[in-house]
């Protein structure tokens, strides 16, 4: 097959972390659980903890300072800002408008993709859609989660899987070979119920009930979810490099979203690629949600994992379900 011509790419990055930094060791002050359990059910040794008065607006639009002052942009260049988080800090409006308030993007148009894990892929693929149109000239996709706000911090299946941070990226039509080489995108709703968080929404609103019985927190079926991840991601691997004309042994660098080591090794194995190719941040971050693979791409930029010509593959699975993947020559 013909390897596609690029007609948007990924010019810049950028990320921010939380300082503090939660330990396996500190959980295990918190929950009935211990560090060998979790290195070894799921790789993740620490995570990073948002501080109370901490936004995930302001969480996203530092990543997105960062992406913008390394594009050479100023903020009136935007035309459109793409958010995506699981984690708003309100309601209404969106929480791509709370940043591009902060930012000063003043020209774009701002709105938010709720696709859970998932959303990073969804997003670069909603902007690559807005360019390659000519509906806009410089998008922001920016991804950031508080995952810590919405975690139970008494349920050891998953308070000891998630972390917060926010990742961003700049997109613009590619003038070169460089850019977005295939993407795809999945979603299954009818899984809805194995990853949520039942109320607080309309259906179930918020009253002391629900906060007594923590139906405002996140849920998960871990051993549901952890089956379907490693099915959908490595569908999702097969797809995307199929699109783009490519074989396991043309990538450079895998991706994956970084919710279980177990997952990311499955995922590794069945795209045919060493681990010596697989980025890999859980141990540090555990599970970002959308926040996770703009991290990775941003540090896999920054360490030299990712160099002029490399082809990258970028795969994610989460709630809804929701998956995808996307081939970038870099
Ligand atoms: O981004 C997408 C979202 N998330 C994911 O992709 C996560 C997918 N799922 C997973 O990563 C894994 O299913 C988990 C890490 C959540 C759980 O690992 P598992 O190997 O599937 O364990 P399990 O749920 O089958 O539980 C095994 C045992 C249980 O005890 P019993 O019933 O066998 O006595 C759990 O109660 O491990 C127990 N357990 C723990 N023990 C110590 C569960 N959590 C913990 C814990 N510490 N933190």
């Amino acid at each position: 097959m013909k390897i596609p011509k690029p007609l948007v790419e990924i010019v810049a990055t950028g990320r921010y972390l939380p300082e503090r930094v939660l330990t396996n060791r500190d959980l295990e002050k918190m929950v009935d659980t211990t560090d060998q359990w979790i290195v070894e059910r799921t790789g993740i040794r620490e995570r990073r903890l948002a501080e109370p008065e901490m936004l995930a607006a302001e969480m996203g639009a530092r990543a997105a300072c960062q992406a913008m002052e390394r594009a050479g942009l100023h903020p009136g260049e935007v035309d459109l800002l793409v958010g995506a988080t699981a984690t708003p800090d309100r309601w209404l409006p969106s929480t791509a408008c709370d940043m591009q308030a902060i930012l000063g993007t003043k020209n774009a148009a701002a709105f938010d993709i709720q696709a859970a894990c998932t959303a990073f892929i969804y997003a670069v693929t909603v902007a690559e859609g807005f360019l390659a149109a000519g509906r806009a000239e410089i998008a922001l996709v920016v991804c950031t989660e508080k995952m810590s706000s919405i975690t139970d911090w008494e349920d050891r299946s998953t308070c000891v899987l998630f972390g917060d941070g926010a990742g961003a990226a700049v997109l613009r039509r590619s003038a070169n070979s460089r850019g977005i080489l295939s993407s795809y995108l999945r979603s299954d709703g009818r899984l809805g119920d194995l990853l949520y968080r039942p109320a607080g929404g309309v259906k179930i609103p918020l009253d002391h009930k629900v906060l007594d019985e923590k139906g405002h927190l996140m849920k998960m079926e871990g051993r549901e979810v952890f089956k379907a991840a490693v099915r959908s991601m490595a569908e999702a691997c097969d797809v995307a490099l199929q699109r783009a004309g490519l074989r396991a042994e043309d990538i450079d660098l895998l991706i994956p979203h970084q919710a279980n080591m177990r997952i990311i090794e499955a995922t590794a194995k069945y795209a045919g690629l060493p681990m010596a190719k697989v980025y890999v941040n859980v141990d540090r971050y555990g599970n970002m949600s959308s926040a996770t693979l703009p991290v990775a791409l941003d540090e896999a930029l920054e360490q030299g994992r990712i160099r002029p010509g490399s082809h990258v593959l970028m795969v994610a699975f989460g709630a809804g379900f929701t998956w995808g993947s996307l081939v970038l020559r870099c």
